[in-house]
């Protein structure tokens, strides 16, 4: 099977992220014997000033038919002022919305030599990896009836969880998808107690479990004794599969338990396609950082993380997705640092670039 890949640099810190993950695309090409049709295109801020949109039709239809799409960061001051239709994040917006991702994948991985930048304690985060999949397309965000009404005499703000079976079903698939590429274990959140979107959700991804994954081991837990579950004890966790409301707040505690928005990767998956690959966009979770964009201070590790996910989820290369998180690891427990990462003592200050080159060394040593 070919493995092709469309990279969208983007605006900001964007292409000088991604420079270097071409460099470790390459380094898999050569050395691993792993190619990739790569076609880069733009998007965002990017896009607007060669097309006057932020996503040309063409990178749109591109995007569909790749096996993974690779985003750096959209947006920036010098698009602030333009039309809310034309401003840079519609691109990233659009992508989503065309491609159906309703499956948000954010991983909480906490390198050794990180752990104490965490708001726990060392020992409760040291080596943490768990996942949580939260549903991205539905949910409260989007539920009819909304607004704000008129209503014996005062206004009532009015939102509405609303989940569909098939919506359900096909989140709770992605989850026991990538349990089976991970420790095997899946943890379905909702308030079942109180909510009856809950029981439904319960009850279907119990079904999904029982007919199709019952090699995976799975449990149910309310929403919030997970949230204090995530900050008592982490690794208790392998995926979390929750709704889009719990999914954003659970999501954000637990990229907390890992420290810094320069190493977070994250993924978004739609339906499988005619090979079986599911559609993917994956993306650091940071943005375009244009306090520091052109000055080869970006750490590029939350997109060279972002590419590792898209080796196991995409390309089913789970060990060379392993052998590039080992890297990064490494080059971190020998103290190589880009300047948001705290200058511990010993720590060797490097570039965009230079984290970038002792990611290769690493690689090349593995
Ligand atoms: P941001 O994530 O770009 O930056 C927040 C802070 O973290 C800044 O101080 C930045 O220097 C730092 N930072 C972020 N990534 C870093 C990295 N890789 N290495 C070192 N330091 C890093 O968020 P902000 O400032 O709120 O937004 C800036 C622009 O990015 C805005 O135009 C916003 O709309 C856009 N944005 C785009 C996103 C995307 O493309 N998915 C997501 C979030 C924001
Ligand atoms: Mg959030």
């Amino acid at each position: 099977m070919t493995n092709t890949l469309l990279i969208l640099p983007g605006d900001g810190i964007g292409p000088e992220v991604m420079a270097e993950v071409t460099r470790i695309i390459d380094w898999f090409g050569a050395r691993r014997g792993l190619r990739f049709d790569v076609t880069e295109d733009l998007v965002g801020g990017a896009a607007y000033d060669v097309h006057g949109v932020p996503l040309a039709d063409a990178t749109m239809a591109k995007a569909q038919e790749v096996d993974a799409v690779l985003l750096g960061a959209v947006g920036g001051p010098k698009y602030d002022a333009l039309d809310f239709s034309v401003k840079p994040e519609r691109g990233l917006l659009r992508l989503r919305k065309e491609m159906d991702l309703f499956a948000n994948l954010r991983p909480a991985q906490c390198f050794d030599a990180l752990a104490d930048f965490s708001s726990l304690k060392r020992e409760v985060v040291a080596g943490l990896d768990i996942m949580i999949v939260r549903e991205l397309t539905s949910g409260v965000y989007f539920g009819e009836p909304r607004g704000i009404f008129e209503e014996n005499g005062e206004r009532v703000g009015i939102n509405t969880q609303r989940y569909t079976e098939s919506e359900i079903d096909r989140v709770a698939r992605a989850a026991f998808e990538l349990a089976r590429k991970r420790g095997n274990k899946v943890c379905s959140m909702e308030k079942a107690n109180v909510m009856e979107s809950g029981i439904l959700w319960r009850e279907v991804v119990q079904k999904v479990h029982d007919e199709s994954y019952a090699d995976v081991e799975l449990s149910h837990m309310y929403a919030d004794a997970g949230g204090m579950q995530l900050c008592r004890w982490p690794k208790q966790f392998d995926v979390i599969v929750t709704d889009n409301l719990f999914g954003d707040l659970l999501s954000d505690v637990a990229a907390m338990l890992t420290g810094s928005l320069g190493m977070l990767p994250s993924a978004s998956l739609g339906a499988p396609m005619a090979n079986g690959r599911p559609k993917a966009l994956y993306e650091p979770v940071h943005g375009s950082a244009p306090d520091i964009a052109g000055q080869g201070k970006a750490n590029p590790c939350a997109c060279v993380l972002s590419f590792a996910m898209a080796l196991r989820y995409s390309f089913d290369q789970g060990d060379e997705a392993t052998r590039l998180e080992r890297a990064v690891e490494k080059v971190l427990a020998d103290g190589v640092r880009t300047a948001d990462l705290m200058q511990a003592e010993g720590a060797k200050p490097v570039t965009t670039t230079g984290m970038g080159d002792a990611i290769l060394a690493a690689l090349d040593a593995s």
